[in-house]
């Protein structure tokens, strides 16, 4: 019966492929962490893997009714808005405590190239943290001053010529969306956060103008949901992509193994007929004579 363990595994393997491949329920529900703020399609809910509608990098964790999103460099950040309707979201930096003078933890940096572009209220803003020394005749921040030890910040395009990166101990760039004085206002600016506006991702464009919803599964496969079952392309053609790939693997498979078990039952059927055949010539009398 060695044929029969050999086929057990690969059915094991094909239920794991029908499992793994099952579209999540449509339409996607809209949800939230329990602060208010609401999340739609193309943001998911990241504890719903492995198959989601909403592009990957949207993917929104709840921490404590927080919602938090991962940006730069796996980055996490506070999800304070969405505007579904204009393609936009606030966020802030995550470690941010409840300080009147707060510190930036690090720069942000958006990939331009990626789907993501900041919003045109926003400005770029330079921190020069802890300076020794200093150029005359600018600013401090107040609340950052430690003994000797200044801080400044400056909207991106008018930081005075000086060499901070030698007399500093460390220059942050953040974006901001902020509109009053920077020199004052900057806690309040880093806590509001900045807006970021989404575009269609390339692979889903044909997608969503045909009224379909993106889906991706565990290996960032693409495919296209028309709200009926099936994966595809986009819902005009309806022409199936990775599913016909792998329905096609599955009735490959299943075809396979079918042949295993029909074959392994006819040798068995054999066997036991030749068997008997044989038992039942020994129980012949030999010698007919
Ligand atoms: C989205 O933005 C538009 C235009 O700024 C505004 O009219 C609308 O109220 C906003 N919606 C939400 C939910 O904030
Ligand atoms: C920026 O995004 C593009 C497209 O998503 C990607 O190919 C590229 O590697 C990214 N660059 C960085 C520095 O992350
Ligand atoms: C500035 O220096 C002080 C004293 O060494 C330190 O406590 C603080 O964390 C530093 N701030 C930054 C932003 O590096």
């Amino acid at each position: 019966m060695a044929s029969l363990h050999q086929f057990i595994p690969s059915i094991f393997l094909f239920i794991f492929i029908i499992k793994g491949n099952s579209l999540p329920k449509y339409p996607p529900p809209s949800f939230s962490c329990g602060d208010g703020v609401n999340f739609a399609y193309p943001f998911w809910q990241r504890s719903q893997k492995p198959n989601h509608f909403g592009y990957t990098s949207l993917g929104v964790t709840c921490i404590n009714k927080t919602p938090t999103i991962q940006l730069d460099n796996n980055h996490l950040y506070r999800v304070k808005s969405v505007n579904n309707s204009e393609n936009s979201f606030v966020v802030s930096f995550y470690e941010l405590g409840d300080t009147t003078c707060p510190v930036a933890p690090h720069d942000v940096v958006i990939n331009r190239s990626s789907f993501l572009t900041y919003s045109n209220n926003v400005k770029l803003v330079n921190f020069f943290y802890n300076c020794t020394v200093y150029p005359s005749g600018v600013e401090p921040i107040k609340c950052l001053q430690v003994g000797a030890r200044h801080s400044y910040v400056f909207l991106d395009g008018s930081v005075p010529k000086f060499d901070w990166k030698t007399n500093c101990d460390s220059l942050v760039t953040i974006p901001m969306s902020i509109e009053s004085s920077i020199t004052t206002d900057f806690g309040k600016g880093m806590k509001q956060g900045f807006e970021l506006k989404w575009s269609t991702s390339v692979e889903c464009a044909s997608c969503e103008a045909s009224s379909g919803l993106c889906v991706y599964d565990n290996e960032q496969m693409f495919s296209c949901s028309c709200g009926k079952g099936g994966r595809y392309a986009n819902c005009h053609e309806r022409g199936l992509v990775s599913s016909k790939f792998k329905w096609g693997l599955l009735s490959i498979g299943l075809l396979i193994c079918c042949v295993i078990i029909g074959v392994t039952i006819l040798y068995i059927v054999k066997k036991r007929k030749d068997g008997s055949y044989k038992r039942g010539f020994n129980r012949l009398p030999t010698g007919g004579k």
